[in-house]
């Protein structure tokens, strides 16, 4: 099975235990979610958050030691098994969730403990330093649908097309509309960062989305998700969260001395550049400070850098 090179500047090393786990992960069986619990009503914890301001990443570094065990310092899953990425989602989803956990409406007996010890400004300082990781990405599926509706497709082609054009005989919107061409989000309406997120994470939280099961009880977000997610079908859902865990917004140099190689060029294409890791598509070295995941239309963000989203997640040989 060839597979979709996909990376962000986590390094080489995370790569290839990406690659090597994750080859080929879309099978992976989802959990079944337990029956969620009536929150406790007496916590306030979605409610104070209201009373902050906007985080301050310095703060937030201090303390996300305690999430490093398992998100990472940078944000970018330790165990991509069973932890989701953090890395470059932004401050006010990020606080909000935390503060879900904190109350119980979102169940979580691994994150609740530390949501409880944040305070609701702790919450979004630790999201401001998280915001400002850049995020990583793992492998998409390239496999070829054998069967049904999308028979002759590679798996991940059929999640990128409703990811990009949605479906309008269903009333699916393109989920691009909200979480952008690179899936970075959108903080200003806590549209979260999908982009590199492990396959089994996403798959798990849309079909929680479509079954519409959830203790928050301000359900107005969740609701935008819940309409969305519902007309989906199993396999559209792994699709979905295959395209996203390729999905990133420049290429590792992997990739890059593949083209190079596509392109005919001397072997000197396949050098690492001076930053590795930090190369825009256009050849535009970034400065490593930009190339996380920068606010939309500043510089060395996708919009900004001339990058063109449609070949984000795209097999290097149709390049
Ligand atoms: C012991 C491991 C562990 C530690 C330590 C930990 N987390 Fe988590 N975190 C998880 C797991 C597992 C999940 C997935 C929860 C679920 O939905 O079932 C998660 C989920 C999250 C999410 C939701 C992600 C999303 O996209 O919805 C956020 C945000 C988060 N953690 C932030 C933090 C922060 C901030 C800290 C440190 C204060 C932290 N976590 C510490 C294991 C951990
Ligand atoms: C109208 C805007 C909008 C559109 C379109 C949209 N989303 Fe969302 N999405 C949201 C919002 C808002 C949330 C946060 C929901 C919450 O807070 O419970 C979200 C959350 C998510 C999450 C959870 C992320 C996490 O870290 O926990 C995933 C995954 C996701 N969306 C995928 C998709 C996919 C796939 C599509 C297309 C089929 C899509 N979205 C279309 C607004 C949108």
């Amino acid at each position: 099975m060839r597979q979709a090179r996909v990376y962000g500047v986590a390094g080489l090393a995370a790569l290839v235990m990406g690659a090597v786990a994750f080859a080929q992960s879309t099978a992976v069986p989802l959990p079944e979610e337990a029956p969620v619990q009536a929150a406790p009503l007496e916590d306030n914890a979605v409610a104070e958050l209201a009373e902050t301001r906007w985080g301050d990443p310095q703060r937030g570094a201090t303390l996300a030691g305690t999430c490093a065990a398992c998100h990472g310092l940078d944000g970018n899953s330790v165990v991509r098994e069973i932890y989701p990425s953090i890395a470059g989602q932004n401050e006010p989803y990020m606080a909000r969730q935390l503060a879900l956990f904190k109350s119980g409406e979102r169940p979580s007996p691994i994150m609740q403990p530390f949501a409880q010890m944040l305070s609701a400004q702790d919450m979004r300082d630790v999201g401001a330093y998280y915001s400002m990781q850049s995020a990583g990405a793992g492998i998409a599926d390239d496999g070829v649908v054998t069967a049904g509706d999308y028979e002759g497709m590679k798996f991940y082609e059929v999640g990128q097309q409703i990811y990009r054009g949605g479906d309008t005989a269903r009333q699916i919107p393109a989920c691009m509309a909200c979480h952008g061409p690179t899936g970075a989000g959108m903080p200003g309406p806590s549209y979260p960062h999908v982009a590199g997120q492990p396959a089994w994470y996403t798959a798990r939280r849309l079909q929680e989305f479509r079954d519409g099961t959830t203790g928050e009880r301000d359900t107005r977000m969740f609701q935008i998700m819940h309409t969305i997610a519902q007309p989906l079908s199993d396999e559209e859902i792994q699709a979905l969260a295959s395209y996203l865990e390729g999905l990133h917004p420049r290429p590792d140099a992997a990739t890059r001395a593949q083209m190079a190689q596509l392109q005919g060029a001397a072997p000197q294409a396949a050098t690492p550049p001076e930053t590795p890791g930090t190369m825009g598509v256009d050849g535009r070295t970034l400065d490593p400070a930009e190339a996380g995941n920068p606010p939309a239309g500043a510089p060395g963000s996708p919009e900004a850098s001339g990058i063109d989203p449609q070949q984000s997640a795209e097999p290097v040989q149709q390049q």
